[in-house]
């Protein structure tokens, strides 16, 4: 295991969902965090374009490819002097700049041969306090279910072009906010958002269907899951498409009583296990 002092940040992840997620928060402390002399203030205010920073993953965190080592292994000391890097793309959640940014910038990363841009992992915020709110969790879904859709219409059509399987992109579905007591624990944040995509694809199969009887064209790409959409919608359907998803509990702003930046951990530890 070794890693060139030069070597520059190469993984790309793309970081999207509604406004007030806590994207831009998140972005600042990974930031701090990896740059501490430089701490910049952790005041956001709504996005209107993407940005691209490039940050390190704390050297105790395991990474796909050593995972297997042990924390006497000299090459650990190496890691912490030379941490590794990667890239970190934050878009505006706005639902009016959605398409033009967050969804275009997923379509051409994922779609990108170049190693430069290509992408890595994506991870998708929300404010796990706002989910109570119908109007909310309707919001994030609908945005979540047509990520998930440009995710499935890439990995199913490649099958059917090229023999070369592409990777596969993981999805990491961020429960943030999980230091404010209204919020909802990581377990029902996954089941809120399964049964308002399941409510979303099911008007939209409806839709589908009256409209393909009067065009008669083919739509079964653009249903999410399985194309039987009597069954219940669950991330773990998507699996089937070669889509993983993980929802994972954490708090950009977290417990001051605990280290700093303690409370993003396990998002990093999932980053680390993309790489
Ligand atoms: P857009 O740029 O509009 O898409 O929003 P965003 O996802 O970038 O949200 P932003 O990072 O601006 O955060 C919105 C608000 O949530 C800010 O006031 C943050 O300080 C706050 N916030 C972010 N993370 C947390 C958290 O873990 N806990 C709490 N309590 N507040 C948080
Ligand atoms: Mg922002």
């Amino acid at each position: 295991f070794y890693r060139s002092a030069a070597s520059p940040p190469s993984s790309n992840f793309l970081l999207l969902g509604p406004s007030g997620a806590g994207k831009t928060a998140f972005t600042t402390l990974l930031e701090a965090k990896s740059s501490p002399a430089s701490k910049k203030s952790q005041l956001t205010h709504t996005s209107q374009a993407s940005t691209l920073v490039s940050v390190s993953l704390p050297p105790t965190v395991s990474t796909a490819s050593n995972r297997f080592r042990s924390v006497n292994d000299p090459s650990l000391k190496e890691v912490s002097r030379n941490p590794i890097r990667y890239r970190l793309k934050d878009t505006p959640g706005h639902g009016k700049l959605r398409s033009s940014q967050g969804i275009s910038e997923l379509q051409s990363m994922s779609s990108s041969k170049d190693l430069k841009t290509k992408i890595r992992g994506l991870i998708f915020m929300v404010d796990t306090a706002a989910l109570v709110d119908e109007a909310a969790l309707r919001d994030a879904a609908t945005y979540l279910h047509d990520v998930l859709l440009v995710l499935q219409k890439r990995s199913m059509g490649k099958g059917k072009s090229s023999t070369k399987r592409e990777a596969e992109i993981p999805v990491l579905v961020a429960a943030n906010k999980q230091d404010l007591f209204t919020s909802l624990p990581p377990g029902s944040v996954r089941e809120k958002l399964e049964a308002e995509i399941d409510r979303i694809r099911k008007s939209k199969t409806k839709g589908l269907m009256d409209a393909s009887m009067d065009t008669g064209l083919e739509t079964e790409e653009d249903v999410l899951g399985d194309d039987d959409a009597r069954g219940v919608f669950t991330f773990k359907l998507l699996e089937q498409v070669g889509i993983k998803v993980d929802v994972v509990g954490g708090a950009v702003k977290g417990d001051p009583q605990e280290e700093f930046g303690s409370g993003v951990r396990q998002w990093e530890e999932w980053i680390g296990m993309c790489l």
